[in-house]
């Protein structure tokens, strides 16, 4: 265990305490966790039970976050290699982990159009094939009944490009049931775990580009026509995959679709939070500012509204990032786009939302 005037120096040296006031150095010993609950705010990090054989990462996981998500376990690919043989170790390893460190635990997700096992696309096009979708949603949702916080009960479904008037993702789930699956989907999970949070989760509604503008727009309609529809969404997820050195947050836009989710009644989650730092200097020290400083800008605007509840980024440490393409493999330039470096020290990034929690 460090000593604390060690551990302190330490955090000092990466510049973590900088600007920190003195409590907040001081709750730094305990962690992210501490610092967001003091503001009522549940700070957590996505997961994969491989990470746990590394006792320094395993040992950063319990002192920082306060929640778990699945990186992969609980997708389909991993719960149900085999049509109707369910596989859920890893998702119940995580929950252990979760629940031996007294951490809330999220699912993620029942229905996504990717990390689906190879049988599902064929099985599709059978009849009655409404059965893959309810039945697969009891089975899960029922698995874990009374122990999620929130299921992100369907990924994705929104992509204006697609060309639909909705703006509706042409996915397979859409092309097999049209729009009606979004409805199935929450009512059966609803019907599964009546006490888990019902959140439809998503990408696209972060930043300041005119793409985003309308992603921003056919999300609110999505939103509204659902929960007139009497669909149980209780929460709007927003992934928070933001970058460095490309399009940046625009706070005003930002802030203004945060006010509109709010005035429906629903409740926000940054659910896969990182910044990706590809694309811009190749300084260690000016990519971890531009890291902090976009997470900064981001969280600033998130916590500033009440309906935020949560906010977890897409891992922990950037050890388990893989390098983008073979050129950074070759020059050993691996992403930096988590609150923790590759050794589980604290980055800028992690100050700074160490002060947008605070
Ligand atoms: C990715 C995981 O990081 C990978 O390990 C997995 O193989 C595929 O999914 N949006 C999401 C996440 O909702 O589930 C995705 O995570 C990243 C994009």
């Amino acid at each position: 265990m460090l000593s604390r005037r060690l551990f302190l120096e330490q955090l000092a040296g990466a510049g973590a305490t900088a600007g920190l006031r003195p409590s907040l150095a001081a709750q730094a010993e305990q962690g992210l966790r501490a610092i967001a609950a003091r503001r009522g705010i549940v700070y957590g990090c996505a997961a994969a039970t491989y990470e746990f054989k590394y006792a320094d990462f395993s040992a950063a996981l319990a002192r920082e976050a306060g929640m778990l998500s699945a990186e992969y376990e609980m997708k389909r690919a991993a719960l149900e290699p085999t049509r109707g043989a369910y596989d859920f170790s890893g998702g119940d390893s995580l929950l252990a982990f979760a629940r031996q460190h007294g951490m809330a635990f999220r699912g993620h997700t029942l229905v996504w159009h990717h990390s689906n096992p190879p049988w599902l696309a064929d099985a599709l096009q059978s009849p009655k094939a409404e059965v893959l979708l309810t039945d697969y949603i009891a089975a899960i949702a029922g698995h874990y009944k009374g122990r999620i916080a929130s299921w992100d009960v369907v990924n994705e479904v929104i992509q204006p490009s697609d060309g639909r008037s909705d703006g509706l993702r042409d996915t397979m789930w859409l092309k097999r049931f049209g729009p009606e699956y979004i409805d199935t989907a929450f009512h059966a999970a609803r019907q599964a775990d009546p006490r888990a949070m019902l959140v439809y989760n998503d990408w696209g509604c972060e930043l300041g580009a005119p793409e985003n503008d309308r992603f921003r727009a056919v999300t609110l309609e999505f939103l509204s026509n659902a929960l007139a529809r009497g669909i149980p969404i209780q929460a709007l997820g927003m992934q928070g995959h933001l970058s460095a050195f490309g399009t940046q947050v625009d706070q005003k836009k930002l802030r203004a679709f945060l006010d509109a989710v709010r005035e429906m009644g629903l409740k926000i989650i940054v659910t896969e939070h990182d910044v990706d730092d590809s694309g811009g200097s190749s300084d260690i020290a000016i990519r971890d500012r531009a890291v902090a400083d976009a997470c900064r800008r981001f969280l600033d605007v998130m916590l500033d509204n009440p309906a935020t509840i949560a906010v977890l980024t897409w891992g922990l440490s950037d050890r388990f990032l893989d390098p983008p393409g073979w050129r950074d493999k070759l020059s050993g330039r691996y992403p930096r786009m988590l609150p923790l470096d590759r050794d589980c020290k604290r980055k800028p990034m992690w100050a700074a939302m160490a002060k947008a929690f605070a």
